[in-house]
């Protein structure tokens, strides 16, 4: 008999030995992948129901994400934005009009993104509303997730996140998530912005009270102050919209965007705004090598088209409530949390971690976030079948 010797743990084993220990992932060692499914080095498939964090919104290796990417490596990949390439303003006019505002900033991460929208934000305060030098004061929430550069985890209320790494940018005010009337009471003279996530995705996909975010929306024209949506992980069909503050008929005065938007291919991310407010940067006072590259453009451009069919809007939608309806339906879960196809799933017995790793055994990826929750946010591209078919497994893993 011939036993066949798996690669996974020496591939975990050399992870680990060349790395620095910033993450905690689960024990599988994936080769390739397509759709909403991966396989690891030893042939085994999972299920993804992770999807990158929201960044293989349409699945892994999308047709036409693939071609579009194929195509651009072919011919342009990077100038700098010293000079202007013929896929920029294709994309930038794209996702504009996808987001019916007047002016585009490409970046490439997240966090660049908002650190982008940070920085109008401020310099909108000075010239456009007249804050004194030095004071502009931005309102976020408690337990909110932008990314992890020094100025954003400088707000952040995550110990994991924040601790050790000061000293710590001021000029931000936190305030508990939900309520309106704790970030109303916040808003002083030199606010100049209100960032929050529509949905916070890292604390749990903890969705707010309905009512909260077209509060927030009042208070913040009340109070000549900028509503900043970083829709980073909520956004682009996530929830069965394209953006998910449009579950309450609110209209940001920043998108802040990324993940999907690259499609899972390159890493690209843009803030989004009306000209009054993007238009206080001049030359010189922002940019990026490469924010806004011929391959991320042409890549945003394809996902632009998936996005301006509808069709992943309404299947987050219609399979996002069998998903929701099948997860309420199991004995052993506390609550079920999330809006489309992203639930927060909190367990009554079973740690995060554990129901992951359990998950994981079964041929289902998920992520764990703070305790006993785990986050399922499948590729738009999953079928009935396949939510079906990891509802079952949690189904299993709680017996
Ligand atoms: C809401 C939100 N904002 C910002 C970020 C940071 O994005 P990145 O990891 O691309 O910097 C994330 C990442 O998870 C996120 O979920």
């Amino acid at each position: 008999m011939t036993t066949v010797e798996l690669r996974t743990p020496e591939a975990l084993a050399d992870a680990e030995r060349w790395t620095a220990h910033n993450y905690h992932p689960l024990p599988v060692v994936i080769a390739d992948a397509e759709g909403a499914w991966v396989t690891d080095v030893d042939g085994r498939r999972y299920l993804d129901f992770l999807a990158g964090y929201s960044a293989l919104n349409f699945g892994h290796r999308h047709p036409a994400l693939i071609a579009a990417a194929h195509a651009q490596l072919d011919r342009l990949t990077l100038t700098s934005r010293a000079f202007v390439h013929d896929q920029f303003a294709t994309f930038c006019r794209g996702l504009a009009e996808l987001c019916d505002k007047d002016l585009v900033l490409p970046m490439n991460t997240g966090a660049e993104a908002v650190e982008t929208a940070i920085k109008v934000a401020r310099k909108w305060g000075y010239r456009v509303k007249g804050v004194p030098d030095g004071r502009a004061n931005i309102i976020v929430a408690e337990n909110n997730f932008h990314g992890r550069t020094t100025t954003i985890v400088s707000f952040s209320t995550d110990p994991d996140a924040r601790d050790d790494f000061g000293p710590y940018t001021p000029g931000f005010t936190v305030v508990p998530y939900g309520d309106l009337d704790a970030l109303t009471a916040a808003i002083d003279e030199h606010t100049v912005a209100v960032l929050l996530e529509p949905i916070q995705g890292e604390a749990g996909v903890l969705v707010p009270p309905a009512g909260y975010l077209a509060g927030v929306r009042e208070a913040c024209t009340a109070n000549n102050v900028l509503m900043i949506a970083d829709e980073i992980q909520s956004g682009l069909g996530r929830t069965g919209r394209t953006f998910a503050i449009e579950h309450e008929g609110v209209v940001p005065d920043m998108y802040v965007l990324g993940k999907a938007l690259g499609g899972g291919i390159v890493p690209v991310s843009a803030v989004a705004a009306d000209r009054d407010v993007l238009g206080v940067l001049t030359p010189g006072s922002h940019g990026s090598t490469f924010g806004g590259n011929p391959l991320a453009c042409a890549v945003g451009s394809a996902v632009i088209d998936l996005l301006r069919t509808g069709e992943f809007q309404e299947k987050s939608e219609m399979l996002g409530r069998r998903l929701h309806d099948g997860l309420r339906s199991l004995d052993g879960i506390r609550s079920v949390r999330g809006r489309g196809l992203w639930a927060g799933v909190e367990f009554e017995h079973l740690g995060g971690r554990e129901a992951c790793e359990r998950l994981a055994a079964l041929g289902v990826l998920a992520k764990d976030t703070h305790g006993s929750t785990i986050r399922l946010a499948p590729p738009l591209v999953v079928t009935e079948a396949e939510i079906d078919l990891a509802v079952d497994r949690i189904r299993q893993i709680l017996i």
